[in-house]
């Protein structure tokens, strides 16, 4: 289709009505001009594509299909070319389905323990959420099948989701909440971006023009067409002025019309809703161009993907010489997720799985295993006669594995949770069993950290997050050792949940949400604290174990313009085959400016066999050292030194080297009467222009020399540290100078000129 022929055809009308749905999931049609209608589904861990043949098909009324490990686990895996593969997977699936687009990834920060959704979500850091969301994005997209980052921007909470505002910084939303997203969007090219339902600073996200095309569009290149959350639409004509071009799921018409008046009234240029058409237009287009309805996809093939990868992503946390288990022996199962996994959240990315294998009935000819229900997941009640009977089967083996977590109705799109707990009666069954079976093990299902109280009680933790539905067997082969774990945490377990950085400001006060902890989210909160946490961001234990050695820089000095390169050899010495994910964090040594410890600036996946050695390579550019000025509102890299850390977790760094970066550029500075000495010495080519008063000023500060009852006399240093938060015009009060306020001001206006031509 040539599209800028279409729209030069189209009628004002049948524009207006191209910019929202025809229904949930399907764009309009103009028939008379051959534009197809075409459909978008959930996701994004599976497809949610809601049966045709039903009316009002409920959340779980979608077609069978495969469903793959939930966000909060795909992080933990921390393998970019496995999310790569799944939404490959997941594009095939779209093309035999005749889904043109779908609705993820879903990039929102981890703010909270709390949030509802996080399970949907990657991480607490910004790098990793964008580097997971890349390559999820490019494994749909290699099959030609759109997706819809979002949502667009600082959705990180659901109470109140359709009506709060994040209330955030500058500073802040480059640095975490733009971060997320910044990343994805230039590498991966989504096709579209999804915005969410909140404000950003007072204005609705779809209708904010400073989100949606100066920043999205004008800053970060971002081509294709931005949709609305469903029922995010607020001003319709002003989301259209914004920058949002599809409305979903579309209003009657009634907001079709309301962009045809506004045109028609001169309210609103009609280029404007030209562009937003055009744009639609093109990513439907390059969905029809490059159909392929002959795709087939394998269920059962996906299903052992989503398996393979639900492995991957399982976090081994604790690890007293228990893991793995003895094939063979006698080991009692205990708790429902044995039985029936939480494998997936509730709300519009849940997918209706075609099969769903449970650890209990996979184990079966592993080992000789018994199980005991332990508690009921549908009410939160302790019951005396479930845990008798999961103490007896743990007694009569040589192990416990308790299969726990957070049942559906503690976490799901639509709320968010009121506390960090699990439930009580799997907390007292832990203990009860970890009693009488020294030999216990926690297997956990939930999709943000929860405290644990017992964790000191039993001898193994395994964190499987919401694994998708080959969670059971990746837990079994995890357990009896035919995969050796390698995940390592997106986020950090604080020990409780007034320990994290939101928990004072995180619903706000009303519909005004203020993310007071600034850039400080997560470990870049703990860190500068130096806070005990249950579990680092980072963490994560395998059966073998990995050396570290000859971090080697490519150069102990650069500029901010050049690019370092960091080597580190990882070995294998233990005896098993295993993968390692070797983090790099970089932190400033002496910043001017408040700034996190240290921020993950790169990750590696490796796969290593015992004795075997691997050398990961890093590249480093300025944004690796760079916080976000808001003077110059761009990036900017201080000289100075900063340390390079490899780490097997943010708080066990390994190695580390230091580089001296060289700014290119200073600051934009303006000397005014007001300027403090300290701040002046610290440009020599000022200093110098003012010596003749400062050594004036020194010397008069010199003669006032007191000696008071037993104390010494005013030494030089304490005078320089007087005069370094003195402003210039105390030159008028204590110096020894002939220098009037106007001629003071006189001055620093010929230095300004002379120096800074500012
Ligand atoms: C959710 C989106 C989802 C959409 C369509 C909304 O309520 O926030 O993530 O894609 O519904 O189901």
């Amino acid at each position: 289709m040539d599209v800028k022929k279409v729209v030069s055809k189209m009628t004002l009308e049948e524009k207006a009505s191209l910019c929202s749905g025809r229904d949930f999931w399907h764009t309009k049609a103009i028939e008379r001009l051959k534009v197809p209608e075409v459909m978008l589904s959930d996701g994004p861990h599976g497809l949610r594509k809601q049966d045709q043949t039903k009316e009002n098909a409920g959340i779980n009324d979608s077609i069978k299909a495969v469903c793959f490990p939930a966000a909060c686990a795909m992080a933990a895996s921390f393998d970019r070319k496995l999310i790569y593969e799944v939404g490959r997977a997941i594009g095939d699936e779209c093309q035999h389905e005749n889904i043109s687009t779908i609705l993820g990834p879903a990039v929102n920060i981890k703010r909270s323990p709390l949030c509802g959704r996080n399970f949907e979500y990657f991480s607490e850091d910004p790098y990793l959420t964008t580097e997971m969301a890349a390559s999820h994005i490019k494994g749909v997209q290699s099959r030609n099948i759109g997706t819809s980052i979002k949502h667009f921007l600082a959705n990180n909470q659901e109470h109140r989701r359709m009506s709060s505002s994040s209330e955030i910084d500058e500073r802040t939303l480059r640095e975490i909440y733009l971060a997320a997203f910044e990343g994805a969007i230039k590498d991966a090219k989504p096709w579209t971006v999804m915005c969410s339902y909140n404000k950003i600073n007072g204005t609705f996200a779809s209708e904010n023009k400073r989100f949606l095309t100066d920043i999205l569009r004008n800053e970060w290149g971002f081509e294709g067409y931005v949709m609305s959350d469903w029922g995010a639409v607020n001003d319709r004509v002003k989301g259209i002025e914004a920058g949002l071009d599809l409305e979903m799921p579309g209003s009657n018409g009634l907001n079709d019309s309301r962009i045809v008046q506004a045109v028609k009234e001169g309210r609103l240029d009609e280029k404007i809703l030209d562009k937003a058409v055009e744009r639609i237009l093109n990513i439907i287009n390059r969905y029809i161009e490059n159909r392929k309805p002959d795709t087939k996809w394998d269920m059962e093939a996906h299903h052992n993907l989503a398996t393979k990868f639900a492995g991957e992503c399982i976090v081994l946390l604790k690890n007293e010489g228990i893991l793995p288990l003895k094939k063979g022996s006698r080991i009692a199962f205990i708790g429902k997720f044995a039985e029936k996994p939480r494998y997936q959240g509730g709300g519009s990315s849940h997918v209706n799985s075609f099969k769903v294998e449970n650890a209990l009935s996979v184990v079966e000819g592993v080992a000789d295993v018994t199980y005991a229900q332990g508690y009921d997941d549908d009410k939160d009640v302790v019951d005396e006669e479930l845990i008798r009977q999961a103490q007896e089967a743990a007694k009569k083996a040589k192990a416990a594995v308790i299969f726990a977590g957070l049942p559906d109705s503690f976490e799901s799109e639509g709320y968010d949770r009121t506390h960090m707990r699990m439930p009580d009666c799997q907390n007292e069954l832990i203990r009860r069993v970890a009693k009488v079976q020294p030999n216990t093990i926690v297997v956990l299902h939930n999709g943000s950290p929860v405290e644990m109280p017992w964790a000191d009680d039993v001898k193994g933790i395994l964190e499987t997050y919401l694994g998708g539905q080959g969670v059971g067997r990746a837990c079994v082969d995890v357990l009896f050792g035919d995969v050796n774990p390698s995940g390592k945490l997106p986020e950090t377990f604080p020990r409780k949940l007034q320990d994290n950085p939101s928990y004072l400001y995180y619903h706000g006060e009303g519909d005004r949400v203020e993310y007071r902890e600034g850039v400080f989210v997560g470990y870049r909160y703990y860190d500068a604290k130096d806070m005990d946490v249950l579990f680092p961001f980072g963490f994560g234990l395998s059966y073998t174990t990995f050396d570290y050695s000859n971090l080697k820089l490519s150069s102990k000095e650069i500029k901010d313009t050049d690019k370092l390169t960091v080597n580190v050899d990882v070995t294998n010495i233990g005896n098993r085959a295993g993968k390692e994910i070797v983090e790099l964090y970089v932190g400033e040594k002496n910043p001017n400016v408040i700034r996190p410890v240290k921020d993950l600036r790169g990750f590696e996946k490796i796969s290593l066999n015992p004795g075997e050695t691997k050398t990961v390579k890093f590249t480093l550019d300025k944004r690796a050292f760079a916080y976000y000025n808001t003077q110059i509102n761009d990036w900017y890299a201080e000289s100075g030194d900063y340390e390079i850390l490899i780490g097997k977790s943010s708080r066990n760094i390994v190695l580390k080297d230091t580089v001296h970066v060289k700014a290119s550029k200073m600051l934009p500075f303006k000397l005014t009467v007001n300027t403090t000495f300290g701040d002046l010495f610290e440009r020599p080519e000022i200093a110098r222009e003012l010596k003749p008063l400062v050594d004036a000023l020194k010397a008069s500060m010199g003669g006032q020399e007191e000696k008071g009852a037993g104390s010494e006399a005013i030494t030089e240093d304490m005078n320089n540290a007087m005069l370094k938060y003195m402003p210039l015009r105390g030159i008028l009060s204590f110096g020894n100078v002939n220098i009037t306020y106007d001629k003071l001001e006189a001055m620093v206006d010929e230095i300004n000129k002379k120096l800074f031509k500012n």
